[in-house]
């Protein structure tokens, strides 16, 4: 786990960091928004829109590779009925970078229009990237620049020269991206962001959140699991249920015999978050309103 991820936000830091990023919206055409495919409306920051303001947006649903491949079409029409643009990206495979570009110059096709009125043709758009820690920023910027290795400064707030990464002539992205805090006041987005270990694990009870993961996973994809560990439980069975079997079917035991919850539960959150259980979307576009 990175170091990144486990950035503490405090209201200063909010603060600062919102603060940073309004500064940088005025150095830039538009905002690439990084989303983690698996959880759309959790990854993403509650104040997006108004930090943005009018500035035209992409929103980017980044590691596809890992998420559920139906809905992540379903939320790109979901945000595209909003207005915004929208596209699916894997930074691993490079799947989707290649479209990034395009995407860009169709989002701001009334801008270049302009530009080619006025006779400015050689003038290069420019775009910042932001998201919560993790998402991969840094190696979408990479990935799309064919910067090999540097990392952005990646602190909140942390504040330095402007340096850009060049596409090509017609294309410049922010080297700094924006670093935004996750919707962890909603006690169900901080669940999700839990399970994808977006929030630090030691301050977590891992055997509680292993059970309602094992619960999710298996209303939503529970052939995943039947496979994997060769699970037969009833469509309806609760987490502790889910956890025992999986202990069980694995030989995770203590001394005593009893099942080795908090093994099972490690094993689980861990093939999880590595992509080795399946490719799984934790939220839908219509639940939980907006
Ligand atoms: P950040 O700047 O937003 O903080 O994120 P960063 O680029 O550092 O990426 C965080 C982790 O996410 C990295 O893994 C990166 O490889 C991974 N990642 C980024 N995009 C994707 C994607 O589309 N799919 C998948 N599966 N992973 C992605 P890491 O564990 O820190 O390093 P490593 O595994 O690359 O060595």
């Amino acid at each position: 786990m990175t170091e990144q991820m486990n950035i503490q936000w405090y209201p200063g830091h909010m603060t600062k960091t919102r603060r940073q990023i309004e500064a940088d919206l005025k150095l830039v055409d538009a905002v690439c928004e990084l989303l983690d495919a698996r959880i759309p409306r959790a990854s993403r920051n509650p104040d997006i829109a108004a930090i943005c303001g009018a500035k035209p947006r992409l929103v980017l649903l980044n590691r596809m590779d890992m998420a559920d491949p139906e809905l992540t079409r379903r939320w790109r029409r979901h945000f595209e009925a909003q207005g915004l643009a929208a596209a699916a990206t894997d930074c691993k495979s490079r799947r989707g970078i290649a479209a990034f570009q395009p995407a860009v110059q169709q989002l701001l096709s009334e801008r270049l229009r302009r530009y080619r009125e006025k006779g400015q043709t050689g003038r290069a758009l420019r775009v910042m990237v932001v998201g919560i820690p993790n998402v991969g920023k840094s190696t979408f910027i990479n990935q799309v620049s064919g910067r090999k290795g540097a990392k952005a400064e990646n602190r909140p707030g942390v504040t330095r020269g402007k340096q850009w990464v060049s596409v090509d002539r017609a294309l410049l992205l922010l080297d700094t991206p924006g670093i935004l805090w996750p919707k962890f006041e909603d006690p169900r987005a901080g669940e999700l962001l839990a399970f994808t270990g977006a929030v630090k694990d030691d301050i977590l009870d891992a055997e509680g959140l292993a059970c309602r993961l094992a619960e999710l996973l298996w209303r939503r994809y529970p052939g995943s699991l039947r496979d994997r560990y060769g699970l037969d439980c009833p469509p309806d069975a609760a987490g502790w249920t889910l956890l025992e079997a999986v202990g069980a079917r694995r030989g995770f035991r203590v001394s005593g015999g009893e099942i080795d919850l908090e093994r099972a539960a490690r094993a689980l959150l861990e093939e999880y978050r590595s992509g080795r259980l399946g490719r799984f979307t934790l939220e839908t576009p219509e639940e939980n309103g907006p």
